[in-house]
């Protein structure tokens, strides 16, 4: 796939709030008269016909010892690290639960776990929510296994541990390696810290290392950004992410010690996007999606060539078959038909679960049109192609009837170069690939309903 070309303008004049499409309905969407009773419901009905999906679990650890003031994860600021225990007698009991519900012969193909920083655990503990987690389900020999680290929380015992108990994949937070852009998020973190954990991980065996910078931080500069990319670069990781730094300070307290002024102007921040690009297809990374780089023999990248490239709550991922089963606070469940999210304080999730399992405080039931848009939708951020053929075969539908109105709605991206509009397919082009999110915004009918606090596209 060609990789994506940079017209400033046209970029800066479809710069506007938008979804990242983790999901569709978004995340705002999910009504808050969907409980632990109707998520329950939701997989008793979709185990009603064969065959059954295979499971991919996640578990959300919301603390950290201390917090990034550029994050937007759900997180638990605290250095008692005793508040492990009882978190984990929830997971447990949420686990109880849902072992209750899920067929006994559903396999599971993938387990993550993230945060929040889960290696804020301490070992010990860590063994004992691994096997609660692990000891209920049948797992796939092979499946995937994998952690976020923060490189400053991860001992090497933390290291031992984990690929004792068979974790096999590792991401770790780096964000930014220069020091005047560490001060200005509250995160000091050496660089001999990350080379240490990314050695030290490939060295005892793990299968894949995967590295999160972002762009559009306080004081990122292209030159200066350019030096962490290519020393991040320089420790091989087999994944790299460069999020797009999402500043909503209204919504996130913690950003609000981030001050506008210190952030690059839009100018500035595709200038760093376009030199990322060009600096990990130089060293040689496949640019996947929107933000993720991946080397060629990768999963991801076979998947991106072989159209099974898919997204879920995680980012870009392979397993496309798999029912998401989300544990913790704030996780968030996706069935073919439902998604479920957790009440996200860790304290009252809790709580909760203390009444038979259940943590869920919102989700909705997916009705056959959401189905068909987020079909639509995960091939455009996924595939930048979309047969119409194929949509109208899987759904029994005309496509030039069915979206007449979108189809409308892209006339004036067409006519801007960032998407063609073929007879029998839709292409989004080079120069709309950093514009996906707004072409998907047309086929989003969920928009319209209401105000929606979403980060900007740029
Ligand atoms: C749960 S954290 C990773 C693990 C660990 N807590 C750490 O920070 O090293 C997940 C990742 O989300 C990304 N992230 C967090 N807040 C973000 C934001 N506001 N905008 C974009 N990316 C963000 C960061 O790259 C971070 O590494
Ligand atoms: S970036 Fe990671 S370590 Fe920092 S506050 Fe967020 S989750 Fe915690």
């Amino acid at each position: 796939m060609q990789n994506p070309v940079f017209d400033y303008d046209l970029i800066l004049k479809y710069d506007k709030p938008g979804p990242r499409y983790t999901s569709y309905p978004t995340a705002p969407n999910f009504r808050k008269d969907f409980g632990g009773a109707d998520f329950r419901k939701a997989i008793l009905d979709s185990q009603r016909t064969a065959p059954l999906p295979p499971l991919s679990l996640y578990l959300h650890i919301p603390f950290c010892a201390a917090g990034c003031w550029f994050c937007g994860c759900n997180v638990c600021h605290t250095r008692e690290r005793e508040k492990g225990w009882p978190y984990l007698d929830a997971v447990r009991r949420e686990v109880d639960a849902l072992r209750g519900t899920i067929d006994a012969g559903r396999r599971v193909e993938q387990m993550h776990w993230g945060g929040g920083t889960p290696t804020f655990l301490t070992p010990e503990m860590i063994r004992q929510y691994f096997h609660a987690l692990r000891d209920p389900f049948p797992f796939e020999p092979g499946a995937e296994i994998s952690i976020e680290v923060d490189p400053r929380e991860c001992s090497d015992e933390h290291l031992h541990c984990l690929r004792e108990l068979g974790f096999n994949r590792i991401s770790m937070g780096v964000q930014d390696l220069n020091p005047v852009v560490q001060k200005a998020i509250h995160r000091i973190q050496p660089q001999e810290t990350t080379a240490h954990v990314a050695d030290h991980a490939r060295a005892l065996g793990f299968e894949s290392v995967n590295i999160d910078l972002v762009y559009g931080l306080p004081h990122q500069t292209v030159d200066d950004f350019r030096s962490t990319v290519d020393a991040v670069a320089g420790l091989d990781p087999d994944r790299v992410a460069v999020f797009n730094f999402a500043y909503l300070p209204e919504r996130i307290r913690i950003q609000r010690a981030i001050k506008a002024e210190t952030l690059p102007p839009p100018i500035e921040k595709l200038k760093i996007l376009e030199m990322v690009i060009e600096r990990l297809c130089a060293a040689g990374y496949v640019f996947i999606g929107m933000d993720h780089f991946a080397k060629p023999a990768d999963e991801l990248t076979q998947a991106l060539r072989d159209r099974t490239l898919t997204r879920n709550f995680q980012g870009y991922t392979t397993r496309a078959g798999c029912d998401l089963i989300g544990v913790g606070a704030s996780s968030i469940s996706q069935l073919h038909r439902c998604y479920a999210q957790n009440e996200k304080d860790a304290d009252r999730y809790q709580e909760r679960t203390l009444g038979g399992g259940w943590a869920t405080v919102v989700g909705m039931t997916l009705s056959d049109d959401d189905l068909l848009r987020r079909d639509l939708i995960t091939r455009l951020m996924c595939h930048f192609v979309v047969y119409k053929g194929e949509i109208e075969a899987q759904y029994g539908l005309v496509w030039d009837e069915r979206f007449k109105k979108e189809m409308e709605g892209l006339k004036p991206l067409e006519a801007d170069g960032l998407v063609e509009l073929h007879p029998d397919r839709l292409v989004v082009t080079p120069i709309g690939r950093l514009m996906v999110r707004n072409i998907a915004m047309v086929f989003d009918a969920w928009l319209e309903k209401g105000p929606q606090t979403f980060s900007r596209t740029v």
